[in-house]
């Protein structure tokens, strides 16, 4: 588990990167797109507000090439789902050097997973439905996988979002045709014991539960409709449950975020019955992010939230912390020295470093390559290919 030692209260506001160039990341190729704009553009004109240089930046496959040409300080990564919310973007911008909100590439990956989730949930004990998995060549003999799982079920796309491709299911033929609207979404399908609730979401911050949001279809499930449409849902905060039982979903909550190491402002989605029974759904690494979302409706303004993710953007896997590491096994003779002199000129045309860009209070801009450069190769020739091709990309590069 990562740590930070100069760790802020949950709803503290601590504008490290304020005046600072900040990258909203939003787009992207999966199918929640079309939110993640909504998302990007109230993030955006929110941070603007509050005094940052705040632009938008619309991800395609160019987006290595468009982050090294126009480099920012921060990036905050707005997309939701395939290709955002799963790391894939997280590993790109570890590579780049540029500090992100949320997530890191594993809990991103895993939380977006939703068969990973629950295999973690249940090691750390946090009730989740019974479930099987179908991947499409299992289509054939899809009513022998069933067995005697009974219905009805609620299948849903491994790896989705926004409800797309979700749906419940009372007969074979019904588990049929909503494994194949799955399909279109995943290679893989979990299908879920469907059980009726109490929809609730709890918002996480900082790994501290700030709230459980009780939501109120109109429709059958809180399906794509339910979510964006104009009123059509109802939502009660705090969530109508005995005090004792809303304590217990908020810890739940957090619990789950430890699960998956999901660090930053998370959301946790469960289905409370009218017994004695909680489950969690998903763990959502990069929530729904305008002042309508559900986060905002628990007490806590959309500019603060905003300004709390971007004050925690940072790398994870190729840290400053964690390279420096690397600098502390070479001086134990462990790993050749470094070449600093050489190291230090191969930032020609880039803006910063990692370590020049806001890890802690100061946001000290004067850090300069030493830590991005920490890796270095074992040999003085290779060395030099990897200084030369470095040089080249102007821009900083990680040791593997
Ligand atoms: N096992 C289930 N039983 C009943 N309803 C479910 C079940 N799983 C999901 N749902 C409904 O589908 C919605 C979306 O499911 P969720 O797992 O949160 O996926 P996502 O929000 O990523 O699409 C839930 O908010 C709930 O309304
Ligand atoms: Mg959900």
């Amino acid at each position: 588990m990562e740590s930070n030692t100069n760790t802020p209260s949950p709803l503290q506001v601590q504008g490290i990167h304020r005046g600072k160039d900040v990258a909203v990341l939003m787009g992207g190729p999966g199918p929640e797109s079309e939110i993640s704009r909504w998302s990007g553009q109230a993030v955006a004109d929110a941070l603007r507000e509050r005094g940052y240089a705040a632009r938008t930046v619309e991800v395609d496959q160019n987006l290595d090439q468009v982050l090294r040409n126009n480099r920012p300080d921060v990036a905050v990564i707005a997309l939701h789902g395939v290709g955002g919310e799963d790391g894939t973007v997280q590993g790109l911008l570890e590579y780049l050097g540029i500090p992100y909100t949320g997530s890191n590439v594993l809990s991103s990956a895993l939380a977006m997973d939703k068969v990973k989730s629950k295999e973690l949930f249940r090691l750390y004990n946090i009730p989740t439905l019974p479930y099987y998995t179908v991947e499409s060549e299992q289509m054939a003999q899809l009513e022998r996988v069933h067995g005697t799982f009974g219905f009805p079920v609620f299948v849903k796309p491994a790896g989705g979002g926004s409800s797309l491709g979700s749906g419940k299911a009372d007969t074979v033929s019904e588990l049929q045709a909503r494994c194949e609207e799955a399909l279109q979404y995943d290679t893989t399908v979990l299908v879920e014991r469907y059980v009726e609730g109490k929809e609730i979401n709890v918002g996480v911050v900082r790994g501290e539960a700030i709230g459980a949001i009780e939501i109120e279809p109109q429709r059958e499930f809180y399906d794509y409709v339910a979510k964006y449409g104009e009123d059509q849902s109802t939502y009660h905060f705090p969530a109508r449950v005995a005090p004792t039982r809303y304590q217990g979903l908020l810890r739940l909550a957090e619990r789950a975020n430890l699960a998956l190491g999901a660090t930053g402002i998370t959301r946790v989605d469960m289905l409370v019955t009218a017994g004695e029974n909680e489950y969690v759904l998903e763990l959502n690494t990069i929530p729904g992010f305008t002042a309508k979302s559900l986060i905002p409706k628990m007490g806590i303004s959309f500019l603060d939230l905003c300004e709390i993710m971007v004050d925690d953007a940072r790398l994870h896997a190729l840290s400053p912390q964690r390279l420096g590491m690397s600098d502390k096994r070479r001086g134990q003779g462990l790993l050749p020295p470094s070449d600093r002199g050489a190291h230090n000129t191969d930032m020609g045309g880039s803006k910063g470093s990692a370590e020049s860009q806001g890890h802690g209070p100061t946001g000290s801009s004067t850090g300069g390559a030493r830590a991005q450069q920490g890796g270095g190769s074992p040999g003085s020739t290779r060395s030099a290919q990897v200084q030369t091709i470095r040089t080249q990309n102007a821009q900083p590069a990680a040791h593997p």
